[in-house]
């Protein structure tokens, strides 16, 4: 089943939403000036994965928030989970993810919802695992917290949601390019906690330039 899941109709002009429509369709432009780090962050998200992934949550659906092209889904989860969902709010990416990234896998792609998470409702009671990357950067702090309240909703038993995204040395800072805000690790905790979350591990992605803003992986149910 390949559905192209309707998109909200609201009209949301931000200017994430411009900066993307600039970014092509590709691995270099899902990770901006840095194509060469994709294979060492696939591989840190593929042993971060192993802690919470087969055995402990279920491998039946896993979904992909901010999938882009599909990038995370193609290198960790498409060969961890049977069936998976991609959400995000570029329609150009998902098409791209469909008709050419993902190949033969994108036959066990059930749903694309092209959404705005901050408008976006996952199916109750569906995935064992959510995976987050570099999209909750993209969320205001009250969006944010809405949308991981919803995530849980839609958590099978003992599934976990997962964020990986670039945390401030300290604080919060503004990127006013693709207006994007990394907080400081105990901002994203807080976070975490007013959705009703509980974290359960946190791990650096080792091996990134110094350049790089932190990046950290942050397991919760
Ligand atoms: C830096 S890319 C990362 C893509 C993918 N997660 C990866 O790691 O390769 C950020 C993605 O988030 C999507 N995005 C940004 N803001 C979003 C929002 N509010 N709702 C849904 N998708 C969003 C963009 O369209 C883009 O595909």
């Amino acid at each position: 089943m390949h559905n192209i899941g309707t998109k909200s109709t609201s009209f949301v002009s931000s200017i994430a939403q411009q900066f993307y429509e600039d970014v092509t369709a590709s691995e270099e432009g899902m990770l901006g000036d840095f194509a060469e780090i994709c294979n060492v962050d696939l591989e840190g998200s593929r042993q971060f994965l192993k802690r919470f992934g087969p055995g402990k949550a279920g491998t039946h659906c896993a979904l992909d928030c901010g999938s882009g092209i599909g990038r995370v889904s193609k290198g960790v989860l498409l060969p961890v989970f049977e069936k998976m969902e991609l959400a995000d709010m570029m329609e150009s990416f998902l098409l791209h993810a469909h008709e050419e990234y993902l190949g033969d896998d994108a036959d066990r792609i059930e749903t694309y919802y092209c959404f705005n998470l901050q408008e976006f409702t996952p199916p109750k009671n569906k995935y064992d695992v959510i995976w987050m990357q570099w999209v909750a950067c993209h969320l205001t702090d009250k969006d944010l917290m809405n949308f991981l309240m919803r995530c849980k909703k839609s958590l099978r038993p003992n599934g976990v949601i997962i964020i990986k995204d670039n945390m401030a040395r300290q604080g919060c800072k503004l990127d006013p390019i693709d207006s994007s805000i990394s907080r400081h690790l105990d901002i994203m905790k807080c976070i975490i906690s007013k959705a009703g979350l509980q974290v359960l591990a946190v791990e650096r992605q080792e091996g990134f330039p110094e350049v790089i803003m932190p990046v950290w992986m942050i397991a919760m149910k």
